[in-house]
């Protein structure tokens, strides 16, 4: 067992094969449009916005924002995540891509993988980590040392304060964040806007129903991570 696999949040642990054969419609069809009100052409629009050519996905789920996004010219694609059924299933969605996977914790310290990137996506997945926002932006640390000068970091997360929430929305948060699978009850927009603002020069926050699209780049200063811990790659 790796270092970053003994680590069992139930946000990730929850990917399995067959919870990931119904993410799609459960989530990009059902729960995008129906519940968080953001329909998934708004997360996909900023896909085809600042997705680059050098990117690479965090949180990949079955990776169908990669599948159906515009790259500009054939893509450099890496895949992150803590879980290996879901990278296997990104991974084989778009092997014409001929995609690196990378085993990684981003709560952790992650070591660069290779050249770094001109955009990262974290889509759908500050709100499934454990804790409160400022100890979840760490994330965005680690990140740091992987994104290429002039580089962006986009992506999209539910939120639980400081947004509209439908009361399916309320009950569905609810039920998740109990069972483990979120952990954003006290996510808020004015945290994750003081978060990225703290680390980026320029930001850009929409909201959708209770989705937070968000658009950085220019990081204020590099923080240099103390301890690396190396990503696995997996092909
Ligand atoms: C809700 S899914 C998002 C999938 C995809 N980005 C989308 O929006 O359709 C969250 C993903 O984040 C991954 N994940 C959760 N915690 C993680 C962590 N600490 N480090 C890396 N990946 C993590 C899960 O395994 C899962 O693939």
């Amino acid at each position: 067992m790796t270092l970053q696999e003994d680590k069992d949040y139930d946000s990730q642990s929850v990917y399995s094969p067959l919870t990931l054969a119904i993410y799609d419609t459960l989530v990009l069809r059902i729960s995008n449009p129906a519940v968080w009100r953001c329909p998934t052409s708004r997360i996909l629009g900023i896909y085809d916005s600042y997705v680059s050519s050098n990117h690479l996905d965090v949180g990949v789920g079955t990776g169908w924002y990669l599948d159906h996004c515009r790259f500009p010219a054939a893509p450099r694609l890496a895949l992150m995540d803590l879980n290996r059924n879901a990278l296997r299933s990104a991974a084989k969605r778009v092997e014409r891509y001929a995609p690196e996977s990378h085993v990684a914790d981003v709560l952790q310290p992650v070591r660069p993988v290779g050249e770094p990137f001109a955009s990262i996506g974290l889509t759908y997945l500050l709100h499934c980590l454990p804790g409160n926002m400022p100890g979840k932006a760490r994330v965005f640390d680690h990140m740091l040392p992987l994104l290429a000068p002039g580089g962006v970091i986009f992506g999209a997360t539910i939120l639980a304060e400081g947004v509209v929430r439908s009361g399916a929305a309320v009950r569905l948060m609810a039920f998740y964040n109990r069972k483990g699978i979120f952990g954003n009850a006290t996510d808020s927009l004015d945290d994750l806007r003081a978060e990225l603002t703290e680390r980026f020069d320029k930001v850009d926050i929409t909201v959708v129903g209770c989705v937070a699209l968000f658009v950085a780049s220019a990081p204020r200063s590099f923080r240099p991570v103390l301890q690396q811990v190396p990503a696995q790659k997996t092909t």
